[in-house]
C-alpha cells in the first residue's frame, strides 16, 4: 500500500466507485447481481442505500469493504486504487481505514465484548492503556458499558449488534460501511446508534454508507439511494438536518 496516495480528507471522494458489476459464479451459471453501480461519497457524507431484499445491497457493501472482488468496474477508496492491491494489502487497508458492520454481526463468539473490541486495536498497534480507554468510550456510546466483560455469545441480538457497531468505530475508521446496523434494535437504541454514526461522520474526515430498510434511519443520512435492478438509482434528495 502506498500511503502517499491516501487521501487526507481534503474534500475529494473517500469512496469512488464506477460501473461496478458483480456476478456470482461463472459462465452460463453466473448470477449477475450488480449491473454497473456508480457511487461517490465525500468526507462528511452519510449515504443510505435502500432497496428490496435480494437486490444486492450486502453484495455492494462486501465489494466496497474489499471482502469480495467485483467482476468489473473501478473502485478507489481514500484515493487509492484498492482493486489493484494484493489480497493481503487489501486486508491491511481494511483494518486501517474501514469500519464494517456485518448484517449478521460476526462477533468472535467465545470471546468477551472487551476482547472483540480489542482485536482491531491490537492489529493497529495501540498500547494496552489506550486500548482500554478507547474500548470503554466506544461501549459507552452504544449504551453497553455494563456488558464489557460479558461473553459475546451470551448477549441478546440487539446487544450483539451494538457491540458490532462499537467494534467498527473503535479504531477511528475513515470509511464506515454498515449493513442494516439497526435491524435488531428498538427505536431508542436505533437512535443512539444513528447519533453515534452521525457525530462520527460530522467530524468531516469520515464517509459512511449504510444499508437500511428503515426510513427513520435513512432520515439521518445526507443522501438516500435506491438499489434496484442491480443499478443505483438517483438520490431521493437531502433528507436530514445534519
Ligand atoms: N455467495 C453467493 N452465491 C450466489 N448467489 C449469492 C451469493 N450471495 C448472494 N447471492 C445472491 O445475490 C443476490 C443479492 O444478495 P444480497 O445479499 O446482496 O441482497 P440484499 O439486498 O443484501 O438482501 P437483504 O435485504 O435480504 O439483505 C440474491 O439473489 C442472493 O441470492
Ligand atoms: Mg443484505
Amino acid at each position: 500500500m502506498n500511503n502517499a496516495s491516501v487521501s487526507s480528507g481534503n474534500g475529494e471522494s473517500l469512496i469512488y466507485a464506477s460501473g461496478l458489476t458483480k456476478n456470482y459464479g461463472n459462465g452460463t451459471s453466473a448470477i449477475p447481481v450488480l449491473h454497473g453501480v456508480d457511487l461517490s461519497v465525500s468526507p462528511g457524507e452519510m449515504v443510505a442505500i435502500m432497496g428490496p431484499s435480494g437486490s444486492g445491497k450486502s453484495t455492494l457493501l462486501f465489494v466496497l469493504g474489499l471482502f469480495l472482488s467485483p467482476t468489473g468496474g473501478t473502485y478507489r477508496a481514500l484515493g487509492e486504487d484498492v482493486l489493484k492491491l494484493q489480497r493481503k494489502a487489501q486486508a491491511e487497508f481494511r483494518r486501517r481505514y474501514v469500519g464494517f458492520v456485518f448484517q449478521s454481526c460476526n462477533l468472535v463468539e467465545n470471546s468477551t465484548v472487551y476482547e472483540n473490541l480489542e482485536l482491531p486495536l491490537i492489529y493497529a498497534g495501540i498500547n494496552r492503556n489506550a486500548r482500554q480507554a478507547k474500548i470503554e468510550a466506544a461501549l459507552e456510546r452504544v449504551d453497553l458499558s455494563h456488558r464489557i466483560r460479558h461473553p459475546a455469545n451470551l448477549l441478546s441480538g440487539g446487544e450483539q449488534q451494538r457491540v458490532a457497531v462499537a467494534r467498527a468505530l473503535v479504531n477511528n475508521p475513515r470509511v464506515i460501511l454498515a449493513d442494516e446496523p439497526t435491524g435488531q434494535l428498538d427505536r431508542k437504541h436505533s437512535q443512539t446508534v444513528m447519533n453515534y454514526f452521525r457525530n462520527f461522520v460530522m467530524d468531516g474526515t469520515t464517509a459512511m454508507v449504510i444499508v437500511t430498510h428503515d426510513p427513520e434511519v435513512a432520515s439521518y443520512c445526507t443522501r438516500v439511494h435506491n438499489l434496484s435492478g442491480g443499478m443505483m438509482q438517483a438520490p431521493e434528495g437531502v433528507v436530514s438536518n445534519m
